[in-house]
């Protein structure tokens, strides 16, 4: 197989990587691709979101899969495209996408099939949202309805923020019209964790559960970010509460999307709160998690292209994908500055050293050669991952590997997986 992965950050690199491995596949393609993944494959300059750019590269290369990382293609229709071009892609349609790219779209199934969401309002105007954010009371959770880069859900702590998240979100559009509706939302307390199942419309396959970690200080403190580091499993819910998890929250969301005549082919990543009274669902994501992949590619064993192949052509059947022994520990590096204005241009060294480590992985996001050296081109530069028997031993070789790494000024937290770490949590995961 020809493979052609779309997109240009770590969890791009970790899906090529995991690909590269497969004895069936052959060569594996990145579009526009990052110097990691040109180690990789051969990389063309086609944007993520040139859906007939892509489409066109994906004929002309002979490509016989295309999977699609970032969420904004799926949203633009991109495996519709595919689809009508003959290109085998996995990632969902456009209108199944909106799961992820419509939370008026998405609160308004999970409520219609009682599949447990967090309590809310979706409201067109200011004034109605003003209504529901006072009727809430803080602390209150003001999403936009749209696309927002993982910025789009502000946690108001007081109803003044959530006032001004109204305001920048309705009237003065920081999003754009990603904020024309916005759904009020009950906050959730709990301990966070990500579900990543691989659907083909009908059947699926569950990965291990993951957390990430959103915000850029240690302790869970200052801004959010697009997620600092990440791990897999999660110590804190046991496989056969994995498992629970899974029916109560991917299964039905699967269901109720083939109930809607949206059958879903792709990747289903959904962040669900852990709270005292049982998981609620926070967010659904029509792709794979960023760091969840670096942490989860490594854990995967069987051949994944045949079955991201499988599950875009609706039969996941007699797939052997399954799940590896042992734990994945991602930490991100990021450039300073972040998650405001990254610095770029800074050199970076010490990734073959790194990589040096048994166990240690080294994938690339916001990297590129000048003049034969890799700099610092983006917010998260580096993804370092250690994979060993246990959570503690994967952890050791991450942060081995992120001191081997030469990048100045470099932000990373050194308090990640501490939930499984040191626990204990303090949710039910079963209702
Ligand atoms: P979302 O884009 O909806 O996943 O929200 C981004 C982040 O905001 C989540 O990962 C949570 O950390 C936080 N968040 C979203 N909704 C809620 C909620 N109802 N209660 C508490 N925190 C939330
Ligand atoms: N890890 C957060 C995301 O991919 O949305």
């Amino acid at each position: 197989m020809r493979v052609l992965v779309v997109g240009s950050g770590a969890r791009e690199h970790a899906l090529a990587w995991r690909l590269a491995r497969d004895p069936t596949v052959a060569a594996v393609l990145a579009a526009p691709g990052n110097p990691g993944l040109a180690e990789i494959g051969t990389t063309f300059a086609v944007k993520a979101d040139d859906v007939a750019g892509l489409v066109a590269l994906a004929r002309a290369e002979r490509v016989d899969l295309m999977v699609v990382g970032p969420e904004a293609p799926l949203a633009l229709g991109l495996a519709d495209a595919c689809a009508a071009a003959g290109v085998p892609v996995f990632g969902p349609t456009r209108a199944a996408a909106r799961i992820e790219a419509s939370k008026t779209f998405a609160k308004d199934l999970l409520a219609r099939y009682d599949i447990p969401t967090a309590r809310f309002a979706l409201c067109h105007a200011p004034a109605e949202a003003l209504a529901a954010v006072r009727r809430f009371g803080a602390p209150v959770v003001v999403k936009a309805d749209g696309l927002a880069a993982g910025k789009g859900a502000i946690v108001a702590t007081t109803l003044a923020e959530a006032e001004q998240a109204i305001d920048d979100l309705m009237v003065r559009r920081i999003f754009g019209d990603a904020g024309a509706q916005v759904v009020v939302e009950e906050y959730l307390e709990g301990e966070e964790v990500g579900l990543t199942v691989v659907s083909d419309g009908e059947r699926h396959v569950a990965l291990p559960v993951t957390q990430d970690h959103k915000r850029i200080g240690e302790g869970d403190t200052g801004p959010n970010t697009g997620g600092m580091g990440a791990y897999a499993p999660v110590s804190f819910v046991s496989p056969a509460e994995a498992e629970d998890l899974v029916a109560s929250i991917s299964a039905p969301t699967l269901r109720a999307l083939a109930h809607e005549g949206l059958p879903y082919r792709g990747v289903l990543y959904s962040n669900v709160m852990l709270t005292r009274d049982g998981p609620y669902v926070l967010e659904h994501n029509c792709r794979f998690g960023d760091p969840e992949t670096q942490a989860l590619m490594p854990l995967v064993e069987g051949s994944l292209a045949v079955a991201l192949a499988a599950a875009a052509d609706g039969n996941l059947r007699g797939t052997d994908l399954r799940v590896a022994p042992g734990a994945a520990f991602c930490v991100v590096m990021a450039a300073p500055g972040y998650p405001g204005t990254p610095e770029a241009g800074q050199a970076i060294g010490g990734i073959d050293a790194a990589r040096g480590i048994p166990g240690c992985l080294v994938f690339h996001a916001g990297t590129a050669r000048r003049d034969g050296r890799l700099v610092s081109a983006g917010g998260r530069v580096l993804s370092v991952v250690g994979v060993g028997p246990a959570l503690a031993a994967a952890r050791d070789l991450a942060y081995r590997g992120v001191a081997a790494i030469d990048f100045p000024g470099a932000q990373f937290r050194r308090d990640l997986g501490r939930a499984s770490l040191v626990g204990p949590p303090r949710h039910r995961v079963v209702t």
